[in-house]
């Protein structure tokens, strides 16, 4: 094992240079088997590289969350405007009409519950393969906790996922989960985004920050941005549309969705900004017209 004397952290990202895809529109992922190919395309649209994945699998260790009380009412209306439904298979089952034609990212880990202290712990595998099948899954999500005492248990799960995941031809999202005790900054998501992907992530879910150009640049897989707390709605599009200017592809977004007053305004103000390059200003402008017309 290497050791980390004189294993100094990188400076050399070389932002003038734009990632080799190879003949695939997903970063990274050109010598994927066609099944896996095939799925990575419902996930990220090939007219524009990117993805709007809609998050509401918050309930896996929060229970109910303020927005998604009735994920019978609240997740239909915003079908038409995201790609992806990241999402539990308890609540897929129950709250979407499976004539969805959405692509679904199935959440597979079990986690410590939000009564916890510490949240970071790690938890186990939430399904088997055969179910994610049965269900249609275009996507498993792996949730890990680098840096803290989940990290082995986390890293584990992850390997044997991408494991099944490579044998079935379905792409493993790795989840960077951030521990109470670390800083959600440019070094800490410089490292896990990477120990993800080196680990076998398909692609990666993080959080946005300062310095994001180099995170994303040095991470050999689409990375996608979770949204985080809730921000008021022209604050959420600033984040999204600098996320991807800065090399993000695209959003796994939920509670500045759920949570907005005008949910589905969101969703298609969001996908504005990752699909079609409108500035934030003018997703923003797009939020508004729609929310006022109904
Ligand atoms: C939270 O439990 C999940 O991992 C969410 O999928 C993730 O945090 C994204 O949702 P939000 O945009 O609300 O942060």
């Amino acid at each position: 094992m290497a050791d980390n004397v004189g294993n100094s952290s990188g400076k050399d990202y070389r932002l003038d240079v734009p990632p080799k895809s190879g003949d695939f529109h997903v970063k990274g992922l050109s010598s994927c088997s066609w099944g896996m190919k095939n799925r990575l395309s419902r996930i990220f649209r090939p007219s524009s590289g990117n993805t709007v994945m809609l998050a509401f699998d918050h309930g896996y260790i929060m229970g109910s969350t303020s927005g998604l009380e009735r994920l019978d009412i609240v997740i239909e209306p915003l079908l038409p405007f995201v790609d992806v439904l990241m999402a539990t298979r308890g609540a897929l089952r129950t709250c979407v009409p499976p004539d969805t034609n959405r692509a679904l990212c199935l959440r597979a880990t079990h986690d410590a519950s939000v009564l916890f202290e510490d949240m970071s712990t790690g938890g186990g595998a939430g399904l088997d393969m055969e179910d994610a099948l049965r269900i249609n899954a275009s996507a498993l999500a792996v949730q890990t906790f680098i840096g803290a005492q989940g990290e082995r248990d986390s890293l584990e799960l992850l390997c044997r996922t991408v494991d099944l995941g490579e044998r079935y031809g379905i792409p493993v999202l790795g989840v960077v989960a951030v521990g109470k005790q670390l800083a959600r900054n440019a070094r800490y998501f410089l490292l896990a985004t990477r120990i993800l992907a080196e680990h076998g992530a398909h692609m990666v879910k993080t959080y946005y920050c300062e310095d994001f150009e180099q995170i994303a640049a040095a991470c050999p897989v689409p990375i996608v941005i979770a949204g985080g707390k809730k921000l008021p709605e022209d604050e959420a599009l600033t984040m999204a549309y600098r996320a991807v200017r800065e090399g993000a592809r695209g959003v796994d977004m939920g509670r500045n969705i759920f949570q907005s007053e005008h949910p589905a305004a969101m969703a298609m103000a969001v996908g504005k900004v990752v699909h079609e390059g409108f500035t934030d200003r003018e997703a923003y402008e797009a939020y508004l017209e729609m929310k006022n017309r109904s």
